[in-house]
């Protein structure tokens, strides 16, 4: 947890670090943390249904589904990030910086566009998350495991909205605005 704090520190200036950079931080701190996460948090769901459900079934019979959507639907973003979208975007800055002949092409934008749109989508998931929850508070009579899985699942939540914001606001504004001039530059008529 402490290297992971480490990797993003509030206050610093993201948007003068190489993008290069950031996405290599955004798979170390957030992608790596979330593929353990989880399928473990999924199975604490799981396990707290299984001794509250007579008590709190409403909130709880939901809660391993949802957490079975958003690994699904995370887990093929991230793939998609890591395999295709943070490569495309290392191109464009080195080509940027003049490091690379070929960076983009037509597609570039479009590329970045449908991952914000995933964005979109997880951020309504996170949201169904919290209005299936009452934002993540306990009920009175909630035991020890059951606040436990809601706390885990709230700091997933907080780390997750940081991701998106991160990539959002530092990585892929400036990757957009990075394709925008290539494709000036080389596809005027
Ligand atoms: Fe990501
Ligand atoms: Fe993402």
């Amino acid at each position: 947890m402490e290297g992971r704090q480490e990797l993003f520190v509030f206050g610093t200036d993201w948007n003068n670090k190489p993008l290069s950079e950031l996405t290599a931080r955004i798979v170390v701190a957030h992608h790596d943390r979330f593929r353990l996460e989880l399928p473990a948090l999924r199975g604490a769901a799981r396990e707290v249904y299984a001794c509250h459900c007579h008590r709190d079934f409403a909130r709880l019979a939901p809660l391993p589904g949802l957490l079975f959507r958003l690994e699904d639907e995370l887990g093929r973003h991230m793939r998609r990030e890591e395999k295709t979208i943070f490569p495309v975007i290392t191109a464009l800055e080195r080509a940027a910086e003049g490091r690379e002949p070929m960076a983009a092409n037509r597609c570039t934008k479009s590329l970045i566009s449908a991952t914000l749109s995933e964005h979109d989508d997880i951020l309504d998931l996170l949201a169904e998350a919290r209005q299936m929850t009452g934002n993540y508070e306990p009920p009175p009579n909630a035991g020890e495991q059951y606040r436990l899985l809601l706390q885990r699942f709230e700091s997933l939540d907080r780390d997750l909205n940081l991701h998106i914001g991160m990539e959002n606001d530092s990585i892929f504004s400036r990757a957009l605005s990075l394709a925008h001039q290539w494709q000036e530059a080389h596809y005027r008529v």
